[in-house]
């Protein structure tokens, strides 16, 4: 595996690249989930970047960025066993220069659900994929479906700026407990951890209500806020049933709907979702 560390690095090594390129981009602290969409690039294209980058542009300046886990020696170990072929790691100074100043933003589906309780994080999210986009260059690159909305948003940026490459997003890995796998799982005390699974729980319970015909959105969203709320060390940012595309919320549910939640668990904040459809 080849590793670059910085961006002239990286582009001297794309040029020298023939055939489909696919690309995970990721903030490091790589778990199974990650390792399902190396995976999923490895068989779909002949070479595989994957760039850990802990983008300080997507953090709100009350969140986590100064503790957000990291341990690239663990992460390089983890990609060589996956066949990686080469490992950006660009840093944060020349990422972003003294007196960068230009933003790429997508209007819209970013005022909802996590864009409406973290101001500003789509806009860091959507910059940094956008460059990396430009410096790696790839085919095809992967995302998974546990950040929805980011998924959206990124097809949206894609289709919108004509940018040449397709999105690929791959199915949210559980824990056995069906906790979604997420870097930030790793904040959890023993006592927290349990209570985490009362996501997941909720959007079984969306899903089966659901199954049994129960079409009325705020009736499900009702029955999930009263799940959660019995879970004593659970604090619900939001609970939402929505359009799969738009996520306008629906009241009825009478086309592909997403059922996504936000909830904080003692200090930690997790998101999770699901698909009606
Ligand atoms: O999903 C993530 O880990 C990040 O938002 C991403 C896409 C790597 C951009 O920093």
């Amino acid at each position: 595996m080849k590793i670059a560390r910085t961006i002239a690095e990286m582009k001297t090594l794309r040029r020298s690249l023939t055939g489909s390129v696919g690309f995970v981009p990721t903030m490091g602290y790589l778990h199974e989930g990650h390792l399902s969409l190396v995976k999923q690039a490895r068989a779909e294209n002949k070479t595989t970047v994957v760039s850990i980058f802990v983008n300080p542009t997507q953090f709100g300046p009350t969140e986590d960025y100064a503790t957000y886990p990291r341990d690239p020696e663990h992460d390089l170990a983890l990609l060589e066993k996956e066949k990686t072929d080469i490992a950006f790691i660009p840093s944060t100074d020349e990422m972003y220069p003294k007196g960068f100043n230009s933003w790429v933003e997508v209007k819209g589906i970013t005022d909802r659900l996590e864009g409406a309780c973290r101001p500003g994080h789509f806009k860091g999210v959507t910059t940094v994929v956008a460059k990396l986009f430009y410096i790696v260059e790839p085919t095809r690159a992967y995302f998974g479906q546990k950040d929805a909305q980011q998924a959206l948003v990124i097809k949206k940026m894609v289709a919108d700026l004509n940018m040449n490459l397709e999105i690929v997003v791959l199915p949210t890995v559980r824990e056995k407990d069906g906790l979604a796998m997420s870097s930030r799982n790793t904040y959890l005390n023993p006592e927290e951890r349990r209570a985490a699974t009362i996501l997941f729980k909720a959007l079984l319970l969306a899903r089966e209500r659901w199954h049994q015909g129960e079409t009325n959105a705020k009736s499900l969203r009702q029955e999930m806020i009263s799940l959660i709320e019995k879970e004593p060390l659970a604090k619900i940012d939001y609970v939402s049933i929505a359009d799969t595309e738009t996520l306008e919320e629906l009241s009825i549910i009478d086309r592909p709907a997403l059922a996504s939640l936000a909830v904080r668990i003692g200090k930690t904040r997790l998101i999770d979702n699901i698909k009606l459809e």
